[in-house]
């Protein structure tokens, strides 16, 4: 599915007044999991500003003992601080990095946005080296603009 099919069933679900945040949440990642093939685990964090930790909302995928992340640890831990988009096109040689399983070869990692605020992120895992582009980035700092709208 291209990203213009995938946005405009993405805007139904965040209008899907009958379903819950946390559901609409889920739904989100499980069409971004299933649509494109190299999606192969996608959540939301968000930051508990007091603790300086994130916390895991919503996933799809397998699951991850990583619910809890504090800032500056790992590749999501930095975005929290950085406020910057965080594509990483090969895990390995990465130093500050929280493996979730084996098989991940890359991550990417959009800040989500709420009043100027970065609140949280998207986070998505790879099985594929450097499979992300300029394309993704685009379509998930938007998705992060449609959900921020909903919080
Ligand atoms: N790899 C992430 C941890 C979260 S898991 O990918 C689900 C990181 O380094 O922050």
């Amino acid at each position: 599915m291209n990203f213009t099919h995938l946005q405009s069933k993405i805007n139904s679900l965040i209008a899907s007044d009958s379903l819950t945040i946390d559901n609409r949440l889920t739904q989100i990642c499980e069409l971004l999991q299933t649509s494109i093939n190299y999606y192969n685990w996608v959540g939301f964090y968000f930051a508990n500003p007091q603790e300086k930790t994130l916390h895991l909302k919503a996933y799809a995928g397998i699951a991850t003992e990583h619910t809890i992340i504090p800032f500056g640890k790992g590749i999501c831990g930095q975005v929290a601080i950085s406020n910057e988009n965080f594509v990483v096109p090969d895990v390995e040689a990465q130093d500050n990095y929280i493996a979730c399983n084996i098989n991940v070869k890359s991550e990417i990692v959009i800040p989500l946005f709420k009043d100027g605020k970065n609140i949280g992120q998207i986070d998505i895992d790879s099985n594929t080296p450097d499979p992300f582009t300029k394309k993704d980035e685009e379509f998930l700092v938007w998705l992060n603009v449609q959900v921020a709208t909903i919080l």
